[in-house]
């Protein structure tokens, strides 16, 4: 009933020309895509190159942070009507964004509200970090993440937000989660869901990120309330980002 979804963020790597030829050995890979949603987020100077790349293919495309107003005096910010006739999805609460640039969940609730707006699916990325998971913080962290992330949202426009679990100790570090903790992890993220929304939390698309390689993803992917994977060092290598995308092949 939910559509896997597998999205790479490519972070700040690739020039532009690397980017296309990145997307292009994708595009060749991917051609068995059915029934499956595989977007890739490469840095915005690289979105034109990756959306010519992957024209009238499966494939789709996604930024990875974005501003809330519209536009305005932000030097060196994107907006939301930049992004919307380029891109169908938007990462947004990375917890790069979150550590390194201080973005806090009242100023990523209000990017999910403009992204809504405009027709963008949000990728609202949330996680505990090791100090918060070995305090026994996790499910606290990911509540109040949850609640602040999607604050206002209704039941009609969740259904088109995903969520990315990723335990910060877990991104970039080879360490993922068991897909036993993941697992429970993002079934008390659905129930947050439940909570605020009702029986469209089930309709809701739930992904892991966090160190997903081509071996753990067939046991990550498969389980119950896990709906893809946010991929990171992963998935600028082609054959291990194929290889990901076929573990969440149905
Ligand atoms: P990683 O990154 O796969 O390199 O751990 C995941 C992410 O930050 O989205």
């Amino acid at each position: 009933m939910r559509k896997p979804f597998i999205a790479g963020n490519w972070k700040m790597n690739k020039t532009v020309d690397e980017a296309y030829d990145l997307a292009i050995e994708l595009v060749t890979g991917l051609r068995f895509v059915r029934d499956i949603d595989v977007a890739l987020c490469p840095p915005f100077v690289s979105l034109t190159a990756v959306k010519s790349a992957i024209a009238n293919t499966m494939l789709k495309l996604g930024a990875q942070n974005m501003h809330d107003q519209d536009r305005g005096a932000f030097t060196g910010e994107i907006s939301p009507v930049m992004l919307k006739d380029l891109v169908e999805y938007v990462i947004l609460g990375h917890s790069e964004r979150r550590q390194h640039f201080g973005e806090s969940d009242a100023f990523i609730n209000r990017k999910v509200h403009a992204a809504l707006r405009h027709g963008l699916h949000p990728i609202l990325c949330i996680g505990e970090t090791l100090e918060q998971n070995e305090r026994g913080e996790t499910e606290s962290v990911l509540a109040r993440q949850t609640r602040e992330g999607l604050a206002g949202v209704s039941a009609d426009q969740v259904a088109s937000v995903v969520i990315a679990y990723e335990p910060v100790w877990a991104i970039g570090t080879g360490r993922a989660a068991t897909a036993e903790d993941a697992q429970q992890r993002c079934a008390f993220i659905r129930q947050e869901l439940r909570a605020m929304f009702g029986e469209v939390a089930d309709a809701v698309r739930i992904q892991y990120g966090g160190s997903v390689t081509p071996a753990n993803a067939p046991e990550l992917l498969c389980q119950p309330d896990i709906d893809g994977a946010l991929v990171g060092g992963a998935s600028l290598k082609s054959e291990d980002f194929i290889a990901i995308v076929r573990a969440a092949h149905p």
